[in-house]
């Protein structure tokens, strides 16, 4: 057996009545959001064939069955990093997992710092592209024409709009901009943002991308969402560390949670089974 058939097995015998359509993939200091599901059944990646072991701290590695509201939803709390292993492929048996499972939309978050004055620390913004600058790819090796896949419009428009709609309708400011992935896990110099914001990006940060690919190849719909932590390296005082970002991303969870719901719910509406 697959480790794939085997996940779905697995989970199909701990939560029988499980048929989530939306997927979401909680990043760094997202993981409160998690507590926000109701009716849950946890269930550890170390359980799960094909998923990853995570490790760093803000990411719990648990995939969490409940309602997010009265959206059902299979939500990822904790991502593989590209930098904890050099492999670009580390979501993809949990987020092929999902898509066997039923899910059609992957809606992911993140932390990121900023590289735009007009998108402060604390303020969350909307991936509408992205700049591949670790220049990895988790479609190495695979096969079939399906690997060269269209990245043309990968962040889905029409869920961008429905992002836009829920959060206008709480009078929380969605900004949009271009997610800019770098390998890290050191932050960036100076120098780098300079060169980031001369190549059109207004958000940097350590995932999302591989993800996305690996979403796209495999038929999901993707929106994303980053909270920015900070101002990119050299345009703020700030000392950046990881602690940072936890702790911003942690006094804005409150209103990224409502938010995601809010998200959910408008997705669910034009998903339904
Ligand atoms: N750079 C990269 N990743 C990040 C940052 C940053 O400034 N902030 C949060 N994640």
């Amino acid at each position: 057996m697959t480790p794939l058939a085997e996940s779905l097995d697995i989970i199909r015998e701990r939560v029988p009545a499980a048929r989530p359509r939306i997927a979401v993939l909680l990043g760094s200091g997202w993981g409160g959001m998690a507590k926000q599901l109701k009716g849950a059944t946890r269930i550890a990646y170390a359980d799960l064939p094909g998923f990853p072991a995570a490790d760093v701290p803000g990411h719990a590695g648990e995939l969490w069955l409940g309602r997010l509201g009265t959206v059902e939803v299979a939500l990822l709390s904790g991502r593989r990093h590209v930098y904890e292993d050099d492999h670009a492929d580390g979501m993809k048996g949990a987020l092929r997992t999902l898509r066997a499972l039923g899910c059609q939309v992957l809606v992911q978050t993140n932390a990121a710092g900023s590289l735009d004055a007009s998108i402060p620390s604390g303020s969350l913004m909307l991936v509408t592209d992205h700049l591949n600058i670790a220049q990895r790819s988790p479609l190495v090796g695979a096969i079939g024409t399906e690997r060269f896949v269209n990245m043309v419009d990968a962040y889905d428009p029409a869920l961008r709009k429905l992002a836009q709609e829920a959060a206008s309708r709480r009078g929380i400011t969605l900004h949009e901009g271009v997610f800019a992935w770098v390998l890290g896990p050191q932050f960036e110099t100076p120098a780098e943002i300079r060169m980031l914001r001369t190549l059109g990006a207004q958000a940097v940060g350590m995932s999302t991308v591989p993800e996305t690919i690996l979403a796209r190849h495999a038929g999901l719909r993707v929106l994303a969402l980053s909270l920015i932590t900070n101002m990119a390296a050299g345009l703020s005082g700030e000392l950046l560390s990881h602690a940072h970002t936890l702790s911003v991303a942690g006094a804005t969870a409150d209103k990224a949670g409502a938010l995601l719901a809010d998200i959910a719910q408008a997705i669910a509406a034009v998903h339904a089974p």
